[in-house]
């Protein structure tokens, strides 16, 4: 197990984990692969749609964080798990890398420059899975030539997200493939 963390905050990550299956938090093995991913990659701009209690976005922000540059755009429209994600970014003291976003995608991006102007290297979309190519193609102009698309679930959900999974497959704005790890994802490269 890769110690990122603290003691006290591992502490902390663990009794997150206690209720993962309520909040709908990825697998510890899908966060440790997207931390991994962006110390490695360099990611410096992350959007995630569908923030829960914040277990994801926290392993993101932690490394961008560790990488000490970066920040990340988190999307939730649920208040009480909005109002929780803040209470747990806190704690982490992750609150000066997240900027919380409440409101629901697509629509919120017509209000929000931030989002718009993002220039995002990477989009992590873990929200109602019957929006996700909607949300995508809002998202696009906000993605970087280059940028990385990653969508939970993909196993998990396989039923609701065969069409995006067909679409994704003959996008030419992508080059994509499907990861079986957690829940299952796919990772998209905009061209
Ligand atoms: C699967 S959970 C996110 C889990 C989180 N990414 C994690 O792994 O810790 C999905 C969350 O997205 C929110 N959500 C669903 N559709 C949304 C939308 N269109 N815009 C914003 N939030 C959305 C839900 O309220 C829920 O809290």
């Amino acid at each position: 197990m890769m110690n990122i963390f603290s003691r006290e905050l591992e502490d902390k990550i663990l009794s997150l984990e206690k209720t993962n299956k309520h909040y709908w938090n990825i697998p510890r093995e899908v966060a440790q692969m997207l931390y991994l991913f962006i110390r490695l990659s360099g990611c410096q701009r992350v959007l995630e749609i569908g923030t829960s209690n914040g277990y994801s976005t926290i392993w993101m922000a932690q490394a961008l964080k560790d990488n000490k540059i970066g920040y990340l755009w988190t999307v939730e429209s649920n208040i009480t798990r909005f109002k929780l994600a803040e209470k747990n970014f806190l704690t982490f003291d992750l609150n000066q890398i997240i900027t919380q976003v409440f409101g629901h995608a697509p629509e919120i991006f017509d209000i929000n420059s931030n989002i718009r102007e993002g220039n995002f290297d990477l989009l992590f979309l873990d929200a109602t899975k019957k929006q996700y190519q909607d949300i995508l193609n809002q998202c696009y102009p906000f993605i970087k030539k280059g940028g990385l698309v990653i969508a939970d679930n993909i196993q998990s959900h396989q039923f609701a997200l065969e069409n995006f999974v067909i679409n994704m497959q003959s996008d030419e704005r992508f080059d994509s493939d499907i990861l079986k790890i957690g829940d299952g994802l796919l990772i998209a490269v905009k061209n």
